[in-house]
């Protein structure tokens, strides 16, 4: 592009900024105020997606938890305290719901905290984020792409469990948060806060938040610029960390089977405001905020990790000219291919010349091996002809010696009849 047609394209655009959009009074009804209508029952029929990640200490009451936020049995296996590291366990599941339909991924941590060394535990889940960050940009990046029929696995919310210690955080806790707050929405929640006392409770909630922001550590706060809801998650807002209660058996409250934990001095009901947050959990990450949850992971973590990732491919900068970093990583390949075909032909050139070697050491040892070969017949044969003129010897000797002896013998018994 010339510096004239391009300075010609920037007053265009100059121009075009500057103009003033002309605002039109219909005269009666077109139809597009149907648009937004549109957009639902497009969504609708497509379906949603919603990844939830549960971390926290063996037995703190993930899976009940999960099982009271959706009023259902998912599968969970106990898990045992051995386990040498931290793993992930994912399970998905089709939920519907009037008409809507919603895949579910739970994950949970399996052996979390259980290790004498805690220093990697947060690694496992910091690279399990990551790798469904990377599905993602791998399925965006493809020529052919399906993203609306790609099962999304990005994690749209993590469920921080810490335990109902009413002390403080534990290092883990904070570490891990740490790690994994500029990639997923956290939401801190208190364990099994049956187990705390209300006045300790709150004073064990202002400790949470005053280490978590001392420590720099940046949880989900639900959004206050929609009007709607603007109210209802400032208010919710004061009440994180929520202090939840799980539980898988039910008990009577008046007609209704309620979920409830019952002890020899009471009963803890689940769904009770006065009991817990239970509710107010799952108003905020069900009911009111779970679009701003998705939305968030789209365009705040996922973003990061994609520019992270661009920036690692060699797209620095934030004007960034695709043809002309292709254009660079196609010479790049097409030195290393050249290196690649040089080299290629040296080894064989290598291989050539010391096939020749080889061959010819063969030849030589051959040749040595057949002189050998002759200069033992030779050996052999004139032994052969040693030992043959030996035995010719001592055959003669034998027969001289056999004569003298004859000799001998009749010339004693000539001088016996003579003395007669
Ligand atoms: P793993 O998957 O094995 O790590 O355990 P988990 O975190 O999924 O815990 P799970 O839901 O299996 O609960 C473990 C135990 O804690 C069970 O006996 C539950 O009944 C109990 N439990 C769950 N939620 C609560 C709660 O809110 N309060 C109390 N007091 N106990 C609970
Ligand atoms: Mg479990």
């Amino acid at each position: 592009m010339t510096a004239d047609t391009k300075s010609a394209l920037g007053s265009a655009e100059h121009k075009a900024s500057s103009e003033k959009v002309r605002e039109m009074k219909l005269n009666g009804h077109v139809g597009f105020d149907s648009l937004p209508d549109q957009l639902v029952n497009k969504s609708v029929s497509q379906g949603f997606s919603f990844n939830i990640l549960c971390i926290g200490e063996t037995g703190l009451g993930k899976s009940t938890l999960l099982d009271t936020l959706f009023n259902t049995t998912f599968d969970s296996t106990p898990a045992t305290h051995d386990l040498p590291g931290v793993k992930l366990k994912s399970n998905t599941y089709e939920l519907k719901e009037s008409n809507v339909n919603l895949k579910l991924t739970i994950i949970e941590t399996v052996g979390y905290g259980d290790q004498i060394n805690k220093e990697d535990s947060f690694k496992a889940i910091v690279d399990y984020i990551d790798a469904q960050f990377e599905n993602f940009l791998q399925e965006e990046m493809k020529i052919k792409r399906s993203i609306h029929s790609f099962h999304d696995t990005r994690i749209h919310t993590c469920l921080y469990f810490i335990a109902p210690t009413g002390h403080s955080l534990k290092a883990i806790d904070l570490v891990c948060m740490k790690k994994l707050d500029s990639k997923v929405n956290i939401i801190p929640v208190i364990a099994k806060a049956d187990c705390i006392a209300k006045n300790e409770l709150h004073k064990f909630k202002i400790k949470i938040m005053s280490e978590l922001v001392s420590n720099g550590v940046q949880i989900y706060q639900f959004p206050t610029d929609d009007e709607t809801v603007a109210d209802i998650n400032a208010t919710m807002n004061s009440h994180i960390p929520f202090a939840v209660v799980g539980s898988n058996d039910f008990v009577k409250v008046g007609s209704k089977q309620m979920r409830a934990r019952e002890y020899p001095w009471g009963t803890v009901q689940v769904e009770n405001e006065t009991h817990c947050d239970f509710v107010k959990l799952r108003e905020m990450l069900i009911r009111t905020n779970m679009e701003d949850l998705r939305e968030q992971t789209h365009t705040r973590h996922y973003e990061l990790y994609r520019r992270c990732r661009l920036a690692e491919m060699g797209f620095e900068d934030s004007e960034i000219n695709i043809t002309e970093v292709w254009e660079q990583n196609r010479q790049e390949l097409d030195v290393l291919q050249a290196q690649e075909d040089d080299m290629r032909q040296k080894f064989v050139q290598r291989v050539k010349e010391k096939e020749s070697e080889l061959k010819d050491a063969e030849k030589q040892l051959h040749a040595k091996f057949d002189n050998l070969k002759k200069q033992h017949a030779d050996e052999k044969k004139s032994l052969e002809e040693k030992r043959r003129q030996l035995e010719e010897e001592l055959n003669a000797f034998n027969r001289r010696k056999q004569m003298l002896e004859q000799n001998n013998s009749s010339s004693s018994s000539i001088t016996g009849k003579k003395k007669k």
